[in-house]
């Protein structure tokens, strides 16, 4: 008899376990699925019939085979032996897994350290339809290779695949050679530059211009969080000057101006650099329309906004409780009500690429250290388990995006640009099963208590939306259906990102066209 799933034989892992005693919970870290005792299910051959399955650029009815981890076939009527898992999908859409481009788990911020690693953070990623991310490496003294070892030491006990951008915060010769090495050697093909935090990681246009440079020539793609540090330097003390100490300072003292200037500055210096820029969480319709007008002149240019900006506002940091306005401190601030459906927009549209969430979870406690001023709240919200939910529910629900455009959006586009496309980001026979089944006639709802992160708030308290991923599948397994996780920490994957994604096609033709329109050095004569 084909195995139907049973849930009731596969180690459950619910919400309130998934705390800091989480690996008393599961199999030892480092147990692979394939070895047995972990009470998961030993067949790795699953059948999802009947759904609509969507990819990017298609959606069809049809069955989706898994063996091994990868998806076998996509077709009707797909005929299997008995030991198969069949999972029916009918009436539901069959989407790859979501991928999150901007992830900070277990990073080390104004003297502590985010409450989601990379284990719990990405265990609630799962529970709610993403299945890889990719983090940002912060260097140890400017040194890459020690940032990337102690990265490497975080993530140990990931239970579902990721990669890593690199976070440049400082340049010299070593720095440079470092940089090559991150890509040939250690398949990072992406570099952050922080114009902000001033005085932490921010860098100034010097860097940046060598940065720059250095990307192009290794065909890794530069990054930008784009705000002016040392204006939003100068608004922070304009704020506690005015008596203003409360998270309110925070949205006050970087208005949306600062973003934009950082956005079309950078983008200048890209351009001047004829290397492709990708800027992070884009939250102000003012720095969305300078990627909007240098994308309409033909530069490459991402802009990735992030769940927080496309549906949250401001009124939230305006909170007369301090837990509940501290929650929403992040930089660039979330902006007032407006800038979200600008954003969404934008998305719809094809200005934004795709969806991130800079998920960077901190607790209530945590948070207070800025009670007496704004500075000393660590900057960072949730997302990682939300992000699917929100951006179905606010732009498919909604009416604005077809289901492709939405696996477009959620998990195709980050495949394409960091060049790990189509094994990510697609439902393709050799792609790898990183799947997920979502019920759009199911509902959502959203509350601290029930999600799977490790903070004790949510900036999406009491959210409810349609659309539902009912099933998770991650390299083949099957971890999470009927509100239930089961993952093994030490099972996810470390993806190498090769360098010269398809942002970099044709630069060289650009570069030599150029050259040859200098007519220069000018031929004179002596007099
Ligand atoms: O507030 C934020 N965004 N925290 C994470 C670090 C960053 O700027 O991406
Ligand atoms: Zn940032
Ligand atoms: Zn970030």
């Amino acid at each position: 008899m084909v195995i139907r799933l049973l849930l009731s034989v596969i180690v459950y892992i619910s919400a309130s376990a998934l705390g800091t005693s989480a690996t008393n919970q599961f199999c030892e870290a480092g147990i692979k699925y394939e070895e047995s005792g972990c009470g998961l299910s030993s067949s790795s051959k699953i059948l999802i019939t009947g759904g609509t399955v969507v990819n990017a650029h298609q959606q069809v009815i049809a069955d989706v085979y898994i063996e091994e981890g990868v998806v076998a076939a996509v077709k009707s009527n797909i005929k299997v032996d008995d030991d198969v898992i069949v999972l029916d999908a009918t009436g539901k859409f069959v989407m790859p897994g979501g991928i999150d481009p901007h992830t900070h788990l277990g990073m080390d911020v104004l003297n502590t350290t985010t409450v989601d690693d990379f284990f719990t953070g990405q265990a609630a990623a799962l529970a709610g339809g993403t299945t890889m991310h990719i983090d940002f490496v912060i260097p140890v003294n400017g040194s890459l290779s020690a940032g990337l070892k102690a990265y490497q030491k975080k993530a140990e006990d990931s239970c579902m695949d990721y990669g890593f951008h690199m976070v440049i915060t400082k340049w010299n010769e070593d720095v440079s050679r470092e940089m090559e090495i991150m890509v040939k050697e250690n398949g990072i093909n992406s570099f952050k530059f922080f114009m902000a935090y001033k005085g932490a990681l921010m860098i100034n246009d010097e860097l940046l211009l060598e940065g720059f440079k250095k990307c192009k020539s290794l065909g890794a793609l530069a990054m930008i969080h784009a705000e002016n540090g040392d204006a939003v330097f100068e608004g922070q003390k304009r704020m506690i000057e005015l008596g203003i100490t409360g998270p309110e300072g925070h949205d006050l003292s970087r208005p949306a101006v600062l973003e934009a200037e950082a956005t079309g500055r950078g983008i200048r210096l890209a351009s001047f650099s004829n290397t492709p820029l990708y800027v992070v969480h884009v939250m102000s319709r003012d720095a969305m329309e300078e990627i909007a007008k240098a994308r309409r002149s033909g530069q490459r240019v991402i802009g990735e906004p992030i769940v927080s900006g496309l549906v949250l506002n401001n009124s939230g940091l305006w909170d007369p409780d301090f837990t509940t306005a501290a929650k929403f401190v992040m930089s660039p601030p979330i902006r007032a009500a407006g800038h979200d459906k600008a954003l969404q927009a934008a998305l719809s549209a094809g200005v934004l690429q795709l969806v991130g969430t800079d998920h960077c979870s901190l607790n209530s406690t945590q948070k207070a250290f800025g009670i007496n001023d704004f500075r000393k709240i660590p900057n960072g919200v949730n997302g990682i388990e939300e992000r699917m939910h929100l951006v179905w529910d606010a732009m498919v629900e909604s009416g604005q995006m077809s289901p492709s455009d939405y696996v477009r959006v959620t998990s195709t586009e980050c495949a394409r640009i960091f060049n790990i496309y189509p094994k990510k980001g697609a439902i393709l026979a050799g792609s790898d099963a990183d799947i997920i089944i979502l019920n759009p006639n199911s509902s959502f709802k959203i509350t601290a208590k029930s999600h799977h992160t490790n903070s004790d708030t949510n900036v999406y308290e009491g959210f409810t939306g349609k659309g539902k991923v009912e099933v998770t599948i991650a390299g083949g397994r099957i971890v999470w259906a009927n509100g239930e996780l089961k993952v093994v920490p030490g099972s996810g994957k470390y993806i190498r990102m090769p360098p010269f994604g398809y942002l970099f096609d044709g630069l060289d033709r650009a570069d030599a066209n150029y050259l040859s329109s200098l007519r220069a050095p000018v031929k004179r004569f002596k007099s």
